[in-house]
């Protein structure tokens, strides 16, 4: 496995750590770059869904006559003429997110579950003829969300063998201490329903093979997770199935793995017998994608005068649905930020008629590092003292949860270098101090964490008989830069420009790779792609010496050339070595497997089962953020506007600044929209959004955001992975909406603990 303690060595001028533009930014600006639905397999019918209008009871009447007699109409699957499906696995143990499996049976459960699907000859056809289909359904009693009065929750007492995914801790007796300490903070933080809203819509293209195998373009984070969902649906092995997905136009975690709707598409190609694809609308994202959840989080701070917490209770709860559980684990944030020797944190989950919740980017953190360094801020408040002194007074040299010291943590520096970059000695802590004409100016901060995790790769890199290198893997590019990396690391080998290389990825015919998702793939894949290419490189070398009648430690590697060191006219062209030697190319593959038998390695294929965990080695090992943001509140109106986001980051070593600032900026936009603009709207009448369109679920948009700045304050971390690099895309997520509601508080005296902040919460 990655992570070992001797690091690669990265010489100065090598293109890893090189600021690189992502190389697939001018073939997605020109429409070169082709995303899952873009794929038209010859023969291809459009499918277009249908989706129940209440959110709980059962289908009385489902009248497709109609829709049936509508010109190119090909087929209309119900849950009367639907195929069975076979549950998949389940997260973590599997890549599925829910147990929902649509059109089983005649029961509602959320409104926008799919209750009917219809295939057509064209996209326009099958809108008109959804649209004729009927439904009658007999409504039932629902819970419409977690303010519902008809709502109960439980805890993870009545989970049976799932309690081990609740993620409870307890040291010392917090309540005890509670009881005891001099100063308390004591207040529930709240946040809506909230949507990834990623630009590329999900979609699943099918077509099923001759001989029973079947091709799925599907937009995933996931390729072997996908892979292995579509073939437990289905009843097949998972190398019948082919999972295609070279472009991800965003995900956020709702394309971690297929979502049930994906299984239409795959069985109305087998019904019809030619390929299907489906593309879900925007609003039917907001019904049937898996949301983060709403959430309540209170949380409990007791401390010394001197600013020395004593005691931290945090206790979570969220929506889940009636079917599963799911766990948004934000009080994970809390029981390791703070040198805190008393801390509870405990869960609880609220069932509601909605589509199960998941994973959104930085599940858990995002909401936490608001709850809990709001209530940082609070307590700093209370001291009357600065609010990165109370910080400081409680840093945590050590992991308090598993006892272990950190890989690597500059926070202490992250915090110096936000201060002082972002002037915070000019601050005047008093609320409402700040004042420019109408606009009450507020500086706020917070501080975030996030671990980093490592799943066992593999990748393939190949030098092709023209001498040129490829590299290959299963593991998809969300927009992230994955493609740009991994040229950057086998460009370092084989010295030539990132350019060059050519990138594949995105197809489970490629290398096993994890999961594009909980800031992984990158930590995960780069060690093995720098393995796989040093063996190649060797290969090409050795193939060399004998072509040129050297020694291999004579020869070096470069611009596309083998030659004796400091005499690069004396050597020859890597196809005419290749050539000359008989050989067609050099293909190398390596994975980072180490004591994992195939048996294993099969059984596991898809889940998250090898994971390592970020405590599991002799060191805990996390990034780290301190955010700051400038915000300016009109004294009349109430209305926020965001002037200043600052975020200072340790996450070990930047393989790449652009693509690592890239990410990071990108998570402060979307946290600037959790903390000001975002919220799922329940209509509690009718237990379905009200706002399921971009028009009225409000995101930032280039107006609302000002200059973002990111700074890395990291080093190297040899325990994170073999290039010293720990993940990056969740981070910006974790610190930011809390330093916004702080500068709130700072502008207005206001504290706003329910998410987003609007205005009418502030007047
Ligand atoms: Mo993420 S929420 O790990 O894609």
């Amino acid at each position: 496995m990655n992570g070992g303690e001797t690091m690669i060595e990265v010489a100065a001028g090598s293109p890893i750590g090189r600021a690189t533009t992502r190389r697939d930014a001018r073939d997605k600006v020109t429409g070169a770059a082709r995303y899952a639905a873009e794929f038209r397999p010859e023969g291809l019918l459009h499918a277009v869904l249908v989706t129940s209008t209440v959110p709980a009871g059962t289908i009385a009447r489902l009248d497709t006559a109609a829709a049936e007699a509508m010109p190119g109409v090909r087929l209309v699957l119900t849950h009367v003429n639907a195929a069975r499906l076979y549950p998949p696995p389940l997260y973590p143990f599997g890549a599925a997110f829910q147990s929902f499996l649509p059109l089983q049976d005649e029961r509602i459960r959320f409104a926008g579950q799919p209750v009917a699907v219809v295939v057509a000859g064209t996209l326009e056809e099958a809108v008109e003829a959804a649209g004729q289909v009927g439904a009658d359904y007999e409504a039932a009693p629902f819970v419409a969300g977690l303010g519902d009065a008809r709502a109960t929750s439980y805890g993870a007492g009545d989970c049976g063998e799932i309690a081990e995914a609740v993620p409870s801790h307890v040291r010392g007796d917090a309540e005890a201490a509670l009881a005891e300490a001099a100063v308390r903070v004591d207040a529930t933080y709240t946040s809506p329903r909230l949507y990834h809203c990623a630009m590329e819509l999900h979609s699943t293209t099918a077509a099923w093979q001759a001989d029973g195998t079947l091709t799925v373009w599907e937009p995933t984070q996931w390729i072997a997770g996908a892979q292995s969902v579509f073939a437990a649906w289905f009843g097949l092995e998972a190398e019948r199935v082919r999972v295609v997905s070279p472009y991800v136009g965003g995900g956020f975690g709702s394309k971690g793995g297929p979502q049930p709707h994906a299984a239409l598409a795959v069985m109305a190609a087998r019904e019809v017998g030619r390929p299907v694809k489906l593309v879900l609308s925007r609003p039917q994202h907001f019904g049937a994608i898996s949301p983060r959840p709403a959430t309540a989080n209170r949380v409990r701070l007791g401390a010394g005068r001197d600013g020395r917490l004593s005691a931290l209770a945090y206790d979570s709860v969220n929506e889940v649905s009636f079917d599963d559980l799911y766990v948004e684990p934000s009080g994970g944030i809390a029981a390791l930020s703070y040198d805190v020797p008393n801390v509870a944190v405990d869960y609880r989950f609220v069932p509601v008629n909605a589509v199960t919740p998941s994973s959104m980017r930085a599940p858990g953190e995002a909401i936490g590092s608001f709850a809990l360094e709001s209530a940082m801020d609070e307590l700093a408040l209370a001291l009357e003292m600065d609010p990165i002194e109370l910080r400081l007074r409680n840093y945590a040299e050590r992991d308090p949860v598993s006892g272990k010291p950190w890989s690597g943590k500059h926070l202490r520096e992250a915090y110096e270098r936000g201060a002082r970059e972002f002037g915070w000695q000019r601050r005047d802590p008093r609320p409402g101090s700040m004042r420019e004409g109408e606009e009450l100016i507020g500086w706020g901060m917070a501080g975030g964490s996030f671990p980093a995790y490592v799943h066992p790769s593999a990748a393939r890199v190949w030098v092709r008989a023209d001498g040129g290198v490829e590299v290959l893997s299963g593991g998809s590019d969300l927009g992230t830069g994955t493609y740009t990396l991994l040229a950057q690391v086998a460009a370092d080998l084989f010295g030539v420009p990132p350019e060059s290389v050519t990138v594949r990825l995105g197809d489970s015919a490629y290398p096993d790779a994890p999961v594009s998702g909980g800031s992984m793939l990158a930590a995960s894949l780069t060690p093995v792609v720098h393995e796989a290419a040093l063996a190649a490189r060797d290969e090409l070398l050795a193939l060399a010496a004998d072509v040129l009648g050297l020694e291999t430690g004579e020869l070096r590697v470069g611009g596309g050339r083998v030659y004796p060191e400091g005499r690069p006219q004396e050597g020859m062209g890597v196809a005419e070595i290749l050539a000359a030697a008989g050989r067609t190319g050099v293909d190398v593959v390596r994975d980072s497997f180490t004591g994992v038998s195939e048996q294993e390695r099969a059984k596991f294929h898809g889940t998250l089962g090898l994971l390592r965990m970020p405590a599991a080695g002799p060191y805990a090992v996390y990034s780290w953020s301190a955010v700051f943001a400038e915000v300016a509140v009109d004294a009349d109106l109430g209305t926020v506007r965001l002037r200043r986001l600052l975020g200072v980051y340790d996450c070990g070593r930047v393989l790449n600044p652009v693509t690592a600032r890239s990410q990071l900026m990108g998570a402060m936009v979307m946290a600037s929209g959790a903390a000001l603009l975002e919220a799922g709207v329940v209509d509690a009448r009718l237990g379905r959004l009200a706002n399921p369109n971009l028009a009225e679920y409000m995101l930032p948009v280039n107006a609302d955001i000002p200059g973002i700045e990111v700074v890395f304050v990291g080093e190297p971390d040899p325990h994170a992975n073999a290039l010293g690099a720990r993940g990056i895309g969740e981070m910006g997520m974790t610190a930011t909406i809390a330093a916004i509601a702080n500068a709130v508080h700072h502008a207005t005296g206001r504290r706003v603990r329910d998410l987003p902040i609007l205005l009418d919460k502030l007047l």
